[in-house]
């Protein structure tokens, strides 16, 4: 096994004139990873096969502009709110706080997605690489300010990425407002084991050990049903291929164009002995062609799956590959969309000076 090692190089300029970075990242374990600091954005992650093949298993681009110019979100940081919230409202006591509702599925009312037109996905964050021990990583820090994006209150964010010898990227958030706001963040990366140029991921075998997940309206908002997967095409209990399903005529897929849904997992089930105490396996994702897997916990209580259904995916990525329809799937871990609406669920409020921390590890292997 080789040491960890990190470099550190220009990535370009970004649409807001930020000059940002990247940094490859040798884990000791195998995994090669580049990330930038541009909202912390995976712009190549190389996992081995069984063979020990290594490959690039992320979509993402060369330089900032393939975020500026299209979708931004892949492979980055999302915050302040992760996912919908609908109408862009919510109330903090007697106080309803209006954000922009910019995001609008069709058929819907509007909602806030993602933290807004400007998210912090779309910031240069203050980046310290490092190497302790067998582990190497970033450290990631931002200020989000008061108001921004309509949010109430400044918030201090620091996100961790660690690339440890087992091949673990774990990712650290914590963020400290300083009044009561509403934080939900996630990573936005999407993989795909034969290459982002690969083709469909409907080939990828999926495991969530859900027992729920949440219907929406036609505006991917939760309609508060937290419905069972029994008997539905959301039922990933045993594993199944993502395409095995997708099409099937079922009116949550036809709202999300495919997989766009959140799953409410069950505390413990599948726990994994490896795992840090308290966190859960929210999915394990493998490609039959090639034995690559991923293995997903997490201390969040939800999981968003988003197989890339929408047509203005058709971009070019790294080297001028083309990206095609549900290219790449997505598995965001977070509290569920609308929380700030839905007091009956797991609260998304963090009061000022209270310390919002949330862990997330992909576990790299093979099956
Ligand atoms: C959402 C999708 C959205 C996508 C944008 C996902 O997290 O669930 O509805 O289109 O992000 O990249």
């Amino acid at each position: 096994m080789k040491k960890p090692s990190f470099e550190v190089l220009d990535f370009g300029v970004t649409k807001y004139g930020q000059k940002a970075k990247k940094f490859i990242l040798r884990g000791k374990g195998g995994v090669i990873m580049e990330v930038s600091d541009y909202g912390g954005k995976i712009i190549k992650l190389f996992t081995p096969d069984k063979k020990g093949k290594l490959k690039d298993v992320v979509v993402g681009f060369d330089d900032p502009s393939g975020w500026d110019n299209g979708d931004p979100y892949w492979g980055c940081i999302i915050g302040r709110y992760g996912n919908r919230i609908a109408h862009g409202k919510f109330k903090i006591g007697s106080k309803t706080v209006r954000l922009p509702a910019l995001n609008n599925a069709p058929g819907g009312i509007g909602c806030n997605l993602h933290g807004g037109s400007r998210g912090w996905d779309a910031y240069v964050w203050g980046a310290e690489p490092f190497i302790k021990g067998d582990d190497v990583g970033v450290v990631f820090t931002h200020v989000s300010e008061d108001g921004d994006e309509g949010f109430p209150g400044k918030v201090e964010v620091k996100v961790v990425y660690t690339l440890t010898a087992a091949n673990v990227w774990r990712v650290d958030y914590e963020a400290v407002p300083d009044k009561t706001t509403p934080i939900n963040m996630t990573q936005h990366v999407y993989f795909n084991f034969k290459g982002e140029a690969g083709g469909t991921i409907e080939d990828h075998e999926l495991k969530i050990p859900a027992k729920s997940y949440l219907p929406t309206d036609a505006g991917q908002i939760p309609t508060g049903e937290m419905k069972s997967v029994a008997g539905t095409p959301f039922d990933f209990r045993r594993g199944m291929r993502i395409g095995e399903k997708i099409n099937a005529p079922d009116r949550d897929l036809e709202i999300g164009k495919g997989y766009d849904h959140c799953w409410v997992l069950d505390k413990g089930e599948m726990a994994s002995s490896r795992r840090p105490r308290g966190l859960i396996t929210a999915a394990v994702l493998s490609c039959p062609l090639n034995g690559r897997s991923v293995e997903v916990a997490t201390s969040e209580p939800c999981l968003q799956v988003y197989t890339a259904n929408w047509a203005s995916y058709d971009q070019t990525a790294k080297g001028g590959e083309h990206l095609s329809f549900r290219c790449g799937v997505a598995l965001e871990t977070q509290h569920a969309p609308d929380s700030p609406n839905r007091p009956e669920w797991p609260t998304v409020f963090v009061k000022a000076g209270e310390k919002y921390r949330s862990t997330t590890e992909f576990r790299f292997g093979t099956v």
